[in-house]
């Protein structure tokens, strides 16, 4: 498997950007296509392979090699502490990482907040804002759904990603603080890295000339 490149994809919001990315320079195959129900989807003639992973999986992947790279949101990489090689800002899927609370829980100020529940899909990053905001929160980790936290009385703030709001209105939540801006990255493993070097880097740098261009 040595000549080939094994890319690891997240399902959700970043995967049709990706793939649309990554046909750009070459790095196609047919039907990569979220709902595949192949997992694996390997391109013989260019030595692609697709590997169709849930989103918080992907470092994972990569770090132990399965994949040679990846694409995930800063967020994923900030929360999990992975031992990944970053490439590349990738530039879309940008969002924040904040903290919001229902409407009618307001507080004048952030230390107001100390000795309440918060809910969240990513208890590290919480646990760190909050230490450095030197107050004491607990934090409930949950895999989805975080707005419903606060609405069944679960916690009282959430800490979770925004990109167009509609959750937060439609959950009559506001936001709070943010944490952090995120935007999507590409990875790689330590050892492919190396190994693929040559590749890789040509890899780098024509997503590099697609990026700019599009910013422009
Ligand atoms: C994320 C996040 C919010 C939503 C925010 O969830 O947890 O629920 O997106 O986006 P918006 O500001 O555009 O409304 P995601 O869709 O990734 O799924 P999840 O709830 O299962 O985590």
């Amino acid at each position: 498997m040595n000549d080939y490149i094994t890319i690891a994809l997240p399902k959700g919001k970043l995967f049709k950007k990706s793939v649309a990315l990554l046909e750009k320079v070459g790095y196609s195959a047919e039907n990569v296509v979220e709902d595949s129900r192949k997992l694996v989807i390997t391109n013989e003639e260019t030595k692609v392979r697709f590997i169709i992973a849930k989103t918080v999986d992907v470092p994972t992947y990569v770090e132990y090699g399965a994949a040679d790279i990846g694409i995930i949101g800063k967020d994923v990489l900030l929360e999990q502490e992975k031992d990944v090689v970053e490439l590349l800002d990738l530039k879309f899927g940008r969002c924040r990482l904040m903290m919001a609370v229902p409407e009618a829980k307001l507080r004048p100020e952030l230390k107001d907040y100390a000795h309440l529940r918060a809910a969240t899909k990513y208890p590290r990053c919480a646990k760190k804002y909050f230490d450095k905001l030197g107050i004491q929160v607990e934090t409930v980790k949950l895999n989805g759904s975080i707005e419903l936290g606060p609405l069944i009385g679960l916690s009282e703030m959430i800490v979770d990603i925004v990109e167009t709001g509609t959750t937060l209105r439609e959950n009559k939540l506001v936001e709070v603080d943010s944490l952090f801006t995120a935007t999507a990255r590409l990875i790689a493993n330590r050892a492919s890295f190396k190994l693929k070097f040559a590749r890789l880097r040509k890899l780098v740098e024509d997503l590099r000339v697609v990026i700019n261009e599009e910013a422009k």
